[in-house]
């Protein structure tokens, strides 16, 4: 089991009660040091037993080592969240095959076409992570750092920072907060399907209710949009807490469920 396993394990009852009811969702993280640095000698090998023939093709195209081991981690984890939600021990790594939509959204599906959960993808750092769920679902992880403060007008309100302040503890350094800030509006991005993409600076936070920001009490904020009903739920709600220098930001939609 790996240690995002761990986590997702032992939190998840607590988490479950802050998002809708019905929302069932898996969690799987893949670290990168397993692809990197002497370890990517190993890459070609891992690539080819857990990717489709149609997915090698699209891995092999890429030239950086970094793109390659993040999106191969990406892919080990969003099959392994996907195969759990599904309630299946064994992994049928060649069946599931990981496609992504024009505007990059990826989705989960099988040789045959079965229905599947939704997906969604994220990596920073030393982490790729993945979540499946019965909604549609958004994560997102960022490393914290300085370079944050630098670019703070981009995505972060005086309102905001003032709702974020007020609600996390002060043990959260202002890099801490402004990164969860980030990778919240990250997960919402990923889980609104909206064209063009929601801006950051477009998805206001409303509020933050409870909880103190950590993996066994996460916060929930909620975040609305300018964009019409149609397109976008008028609330969003996304957990979110800082855990070993990584700011983890997860939600589902309501309404939409694959069963
Ligand atoms: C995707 C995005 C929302 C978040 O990315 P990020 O926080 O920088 O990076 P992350 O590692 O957290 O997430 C990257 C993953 O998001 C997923 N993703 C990409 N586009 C997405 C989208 N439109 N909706 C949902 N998920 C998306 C992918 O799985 C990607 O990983 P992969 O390429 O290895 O599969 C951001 O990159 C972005 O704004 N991209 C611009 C999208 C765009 O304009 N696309 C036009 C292409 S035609």
């Amino acid at each position: 089991m790996t240690l995002v396993q761990a986590i997702f394990e032992q939190y998840w009852p607590r988490w479950q009660q802050l998002l809708a009811p019905d929302t069932r969702i898996r969690l799987e993280g893949v670290p990168l040091s397993a692809f990197v640095g002497n370890n990517s000698s190993l890459l070609p090998d891992i690539a080819e037993k857990y990717l489709n023939v149609e997915e090698l093709a699209r891995w092999n195209g890429f030239s950086q080592e970094k793109r390659r081991s993040e999106w191969l981690g990406g892919r080990l984890a969003a099959k392994s969240a996907g195969s759990a939600l599904l309630g299946k021990p064994e992994i049928d790594w060649p069946n599931l095959v990981i496609r992504t939509e024009e505007d990059g959204r990826p989705y989960l599906t099988t040789e045959n076409g079965k229905v599947t959960p939704f997906i969604s993808i994220s990596h920073s750092g030393p982490l790729a992570a993945a979540i499946a769920a019965n909604r549609p679902c958004g994560l997102d992880i960022q490393l914290s750092g300085e370079r944050i403060l630098r670019v703070r007008e981009r995505f972060a309100s005086l309102d905001e920072e003032t709702i974020l302040r007020s609600s996390l503890e002060d043990s959260f350094a202002e890099t801490e907060q402004l990164t969860m800030l980030w990778t919240t509006k990250e997960a919402v991005r990923k889980m609104v399907r909206a064209s063009p993409l929601l801006g950051l600076l477009e998805i206001r936070l409303l509020a933050g209710q409870g909880g103190h920001g950590t993996p066994q009490d996460p916060l929930l904020l909620t975040f609305t949009s300018g964009r019409e009903p149609g397109s976008c739920p008028p609330i969003i709600s996304v957990l979110c807490f800082f855990a070993d220098n990584l700011a983890w930001a997860m939600g589902c939609l309501p309404n939409i469920t694959k069963e």
